[in-house]
């Protein structure tokens, strides 16, 4: 049997008994009665989601967001410093509550909020963080512009998170923190991570940009390092257009975090640190306040799509769902993350499947693919910094230059391919089905993919 009939069988086979069961027939079979199963649109064929049909818009908008901007309009308290009950304070406090820790500080990104706690930890030149290559260039600049030295280590192929045991080879005398992203909004291995940080004494800065209210083994993501840091930039499921946010209970720490964003000048009154200014203004805070109602209901709402989405994908090989690790009780599903076995879609490359499914209606993307972290220019520029060759020996930037080479994240760069959540997980079930028809019409049609 010919290897290509031997997939479709499997796959058919599979659908058939179980996911579609779990279905209750609310998707048609690929090959049966389903309109869909025809020609792939891209082809001229009819898309399985109509231009007419759109997806939740995000950011969200409602009533309550344009009152909270109002108010704050009107009340003339337009700058944190200017009210202690201003809308700022007012939201750090609600935010802190969200999370049930002490303390948050709301900052101007999510960049921002991890450049805070580098300088809060007293991280700087000669130090070194750990962290991973897929991720937003905003991990690496919080430690760049401290002028440490960002250390990358690889990828767990299935979930695209840091793999802990390359975070345990990379450490150096050196190093001074881990920075594990939780990508997706899906919690990384944080038990290990954490064992890593005690037996080497580091602090964990958790880069929480893209997991809002994410939990695992019973606690929310962002609370289980020393720090944990948030985005509230457009596309995050909490979100006024650029924002950020620190998190914790170590009150000392979270006082130095407060007094670093602000140009270094404590609650006291006194400058007395390094800082930037980094404040958020009142009007971001507005936005957010407005937005934290209903926030858990479109959390759950996310969570139960983004579930059915996966019961549907079980046991299909050509798509595979982000894995989730054990003690994942939830995500923030910012995105949705999938790894495209081009073996199974008659090895046509990803880019003309992802071409296929846009024409489809069903538009999914790389993300960090164009522009992974260990391949960019900034590698060579810190390498030709007097203040990395000061701080750096010849020996230590060599070996940084060699472990750029990180075999697995290339794999997961060629492979991954990834749906925004915010928005369209506030969807129907409907709309789910739509996105796995467009999938297994695909399959059905991967003869034709390397046609496109
Ligand atoms: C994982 C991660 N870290 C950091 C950031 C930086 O956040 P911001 O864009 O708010 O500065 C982002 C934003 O996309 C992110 O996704």
């Amino acid at each position: 049997m010919k290897k290509k009939d031997f997939t479709r069988r499997r796959f058919i086979a599979t659908v058939s008994a179980s996911t579609l069961a779990v279905a209750s027939n609310a998707i048609p079979l690929i090959g049966g009665s389903n309109s869909n199963a025809g020609k792939l649109a891209i082809l001229g064929g009819i898309p399985v989601r109509s231009k007419d049909k759109n997806w939740p818009m995000w950011p969200y908008v409602d009533e309550k967001i344009v009152e909270s901007i109002v108010k704050t309009t009107r009340s003339g308290i337009w700058c944190r410093i200017q009210s202690q009950t201003g809308t700022v304070p007012t939201f750090e406090k609600a935010y802190a509550d969200l999370f049930g820790v002490k303390l948050s500080v709301a900052v101007g990104s999510g960049t921002q909020a991890l450049r805070t706690c580098v300088e809060a930890l007293g991280i700087g030149p000669g130090d070194e963080v750990i962290t991973t290559p897929f991720t937003d260039p905003g991990t690496l600049s919080s430690i760049l512009t401290s002028r440490a030295l960002p250390v990358l280590a690889d990828l767990d192929r299935e979930s695209h998170q840091l793999d802990p045991n390359d975070v345990e080879r990379k450490i150096t005398e050196n190093t001074r923190a881990i920075m594990p992203v939780h990508i997706w909004g899906q919690p990384c291995k944080m038990e290990r991570i954490m064992a890593i940080a005690k037996k080497y004494n580091l602090k964990v800065i958790e880069d929480a940009a893209q997991a809002h209210l994410a939990e695992y083994q019973g606690k929310k993501i962002g609370t289980i390092g020393d720090i944990g840091c948030f985005s509230f930039q457009a596309g995050k499921t909490i979100s006024c257009g650029e924002g950020g946010a620190i998190i914790g209970n170590d009150e000392d720490l979270m006082d130095k975090c407060f007094t670093v964003q602000n140009h270094g000048t404590s609650r006291r009154g006194r400058t007395e640190r390094i800082g930037p200014k980094y404040r958020m203004n009142e009007f971001e805070a507005a936005v957010l306040l407005g937005q934290l109602g209903g926030v858990k209901e479109r959390f759950a709402l996310r969570n139960e799509n983004a579930a059915y989405l996966t019961s549907k994908l079980k046991d299909f090989p050509g798509i595979v769902p982000q894995k989730l690790y054990e003690g994942t009780a939830s995500g923030s599903f910012y995105y949705y993350g999938m790894t495209y076995h081009k073996e199974h879609f008659n090895n046509a490359d990803r880019s003309k499947f992802l071409k296929a499914i846009a024409a489809e209606g069903v538009s999914l993307s790389t993300m960090y693919q164009s522009a992974i972290l260990n391949k960019e220019p900034w590698t060579d520029h810190i390498l030709n910094l007097k203040v990395y060759q000061k701080m750096y020996s010849p020996a230590r930037l060599k070996k940084f230059k060699e472990e750029l080479s990180l075999p697995t994240c290339d794999t997961v760069c060629q492979e991954a391919v990834v749906m925004s959540g915010s928005g369209r997980f506030l969807a129907t079930k409907a709309d789910m089905d739509d996105i796995i028809n467009a999938i297994m019409k695909i399959y059905e049609n991967r003869d034709e993919l390397n046609s496109i």
